[in-house]
């Protein structure tokens, strides 16, 4: 079956969550940062993850950007970087978060494909919004669709629905792009194509579905269309 839809978790596949503690850490503010940014961002975004997981599976939903905030906390403390300062100028440099160098001359190769294009991601509306402007990608994306329609975060079964049910298609229509490699598995035994983004040359998640594809950054996703 042709695809029709290409769909794109956002952070860690479109946006690149370890941009704001970098960034942060080239700042003067933040000399405490230097040696510690790299250990301070791998505790944040898996304390992130965790807690959409342990949230989905105890039926207690709250806000993206809550539950970013919460692991923000766990990471400052776990590094004895615990400041208001440092705490809100990451926060705000999470709104901002720096695209992946490919994506917007990938996602516009996809649009003049006549493909539609979309982001399906745990991240709250306005978070979404903000990060879609900052990286200029507005133009580029039909429709971003967050999990807050549905009060439960990836990998639920109704977050991966929204994607058919928004564009009218069925599954095999769509091609679902993620790297987080849980991700990636789950959107497979949904039904969906899959692509898993695998920068880090990581092993293979063992879980209840495998991607389709894999393939080290995103530059070659219209290819693969192209060649189906
Ligand atoms: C998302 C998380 C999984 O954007 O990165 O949905």
């Amino acid at each position: 079956m042709p695809i029709t839809t290409a769909i794109f978790d956002a952070y860690g596949t479109l946006f690149d969550v370890n941009a704001a503690a970098r960034a942060a850490s080239e700042e003067p503010d933040f000399p405490q940062l230097k040696s510690k940014w790299q250990s301070l961002a791998a505790n944040w975004r898996t304390k992130q993850l965790q807690y959409t997981w342990l949230r989905a599976v105890a039926d207690q939903h709250i806000d993206f950007w809550t539950v970013t905030q919460h692991a923000l906390d766990w990471a400052l403390d776990a590094a004895e970087l615990a400041s208001p300062e440092l705490r809100d100028r990451l926060l705000a440099l999470y709104w901002e978060l720096d695209a992946y160098a490919e994506v917007p001359e990938m996602l516009s190769t996809l649009k003049s494909m006549g493909l539609k294009t979309g982001i399906l991601s745990n991240g709250s509306p306005d978070m979404l919004d903000g990060a879609v402007a900052s990286a200029g990608l507005d133009d580029v994306l039909d429709e971003v669709l967050s999990v807050e329609t549905v009060h439960i975060f990836k990998p639920a079964t109704p977050v991966y629905d929204l994607v058919a049910k928004r564009f009218n298609t069925s599954p095999e229509q769509v091609l679902f792009v993620s790297s987080n490699g849980w991700d990636a598995a789950a959107a497979a035994h949904y039904g969906f194509e899959t692509v898993w983004v695998n920068r880090t040359g990581d092993p293979i998640d063992r879980l209840y579905g495998t991607p389709s594809h894999m393939l080290p950054d995103l530059s070659e996703i219209p290819e693969l269309i192209r060649q189906r």
